[in-house]
């Protein structure tokens, strides 16, 4: 997962509006009353929603990927960045909120492994935490078999990158990179993610006392889940 593709990662979501949403996730941050202190970013990637989140906010960030990690290290040097798995995390300190964006969710695969994540990140979080949840595809609107293209360039990298959903929610994707000075080369990744549905995610939250709102109108197209630690 993301292995040889890491390095490519910022340049194929280079169209992707991270300041909007780090702004909706501030927006509303304040409307259940945090407008400062720590934040854990989990399944953080590459750091990017945090370089506009860390001017009103201490970020800590978690991947697993050891690649997005380093990247993000660079990119934000005053936030502090963990490897490790978001189902099973340990971090020693407790937080006002923590968020996990762009249906990084669906990669913990299981209902099993989202308890175990849920209850995790409530150990992670102070008295009237919030816990904030970007969903992933639910079975219902899942796309089997439709092909999505992506064609992005810089000054001297081309990519064009092809995936397609499959019945078992995984998604294969297949890159084509080309690079001045390198070549061509070509590679596929595979992916694999959970579908979980609206009520199974609230009975999860539910269940490890998080008063839970879902708000569909968000600049997130998913919208986010917001849960209060009560
Ligand atoms: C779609 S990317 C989102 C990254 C970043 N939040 C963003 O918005 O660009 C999904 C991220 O989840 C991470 N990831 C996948 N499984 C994970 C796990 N079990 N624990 C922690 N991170 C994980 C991947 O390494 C990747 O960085």
């Amino acid at each position: 997962m993301f292995v040889k593709s890491a390095r490519y990662y910022d340049l194929i979501k280079s169209l992707k509006e991270y300041q909007k949403e780090a702004d909706q996730i501030i927006d509303t941050l304040k409307y259940f009353g945090i407008s400062s202190g720590n934040i854990l970013d989990l399944a953080c990637g590459t750091g990017e929603h945090d370089k506009y989140l860390k001017s009103k906010f201490h970020i800590d960030g978690l991947d697993l990927n050891k690649e997005f990690i380093e990247i993000a290290r660079i990119k934000n040097p005053e936030c502090i960045y963990n490897e490790g798995n978001m189902i099973d995390f340990e971090i020693n300190k407790t937080y006002d909120a923590i968020i996990c964006l762009y249906g990084s969710i669906g990669y913990t695969k299981s209902l099993d492994n989202l308890s175990k994540m849920i209850a995790c990140c409530k150990k992670h979080l102070k008295d009237n935490g919030l816990l904030i949840i970007e969903p992933w595809y639910n079975p219902d609107n899942w796309e089997v078999n439709v092909i999505h293209t992506t064609s992005v360039k810089s000054k001297s990298v081309s990519i064009t990158r092809m995936s397609v959903g499959r019945e078992d929610g995984s998604i294969n994707f297949h890159y084509l990179i080309g690079e001045n000075g390198k070549g061509i080369e070509y590679f596929t990744e595979k992916y694999e993610f959970g579908l979980f549905t609206h009520e199974e995610l609230m009975k999860i939250l539910h269940k490890n006392k998080f008063d839970t709102i879902f708000m569909e109108h968000t600049f997130q197209k998913r919208g986010l889940y917001t849960g209060k630690s009560c």
